[in-house]
């Protein structure tokens, strides 16, 4: 399946955003990829206003996943996590990109451009795009209980 994808930044992300979305746009499994800002590194929208506004656009079906970056990558993750039936993460490792998807069914992935080289996000992004959750999986039913307690 094709994957619909939207990146985001502030600008301390900006610079990877700016790499991975070319990339993005190259790669046969993307059929989609927009841009949710920043502009440049100028530009000093907050980190959480592009990580909600990327993360409503997957909670509304727009978009399968979001690609997040700023200094960290945990803002961008603590605040698309507070968009209902978000699931992001940061990850900086295979094993965790892995799980990310296969375990827990996280539709957005997180990374700090002052963290991880660029060389390992494309490595690792690369991974992430090739990753399908199994529904049928034992995973699933935890993944449940996530989105029931957040129904309660
Ligand atoms: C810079 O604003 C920095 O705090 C931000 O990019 C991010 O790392 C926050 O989590």
């Amino acid at each position: 399946m094709a994957l619909k994808i939207i990146v985001g930044s502030d600008n301390a992300g900006y610079g990877y955003k700016e790499e991975l979305k070319t990339i993005l746009e190259a790669d046969p499994r993307v059929e989609l990829v927009a841009d949710a800002g920043v502009t440049g590194r100028e530009d000093g929208t907050f980190y959480p206003n592009v990580a909600t506004a990327a993360a409503e656009q997957v909670a509304a079906g727009s978009f399968d996943r979001a690609l997040l970056f700023c200094g960290t990558g945990l803002g961008v993750a603590i605040a698309a996590n507070k968009v209902k039936g978000i699931r992001a993460v940061t990850a900086h490792d295979l094993y965790s990109v892995q799980r990310s998807v296969l375990s827990n069914n996280a539709q957005v992935l997180c990374m700090g451009e002052r963290v991880i080289g660029l060389e390992s996000v494309k490595a690792l992004v690369d991974v992430w795009l090739g990753l399908e959750f199994d529904p049928a999986s034992s995973s699933a039913a935890k993944v449940d209980a996530i989105c029931s307690y957040e129904e309660d």
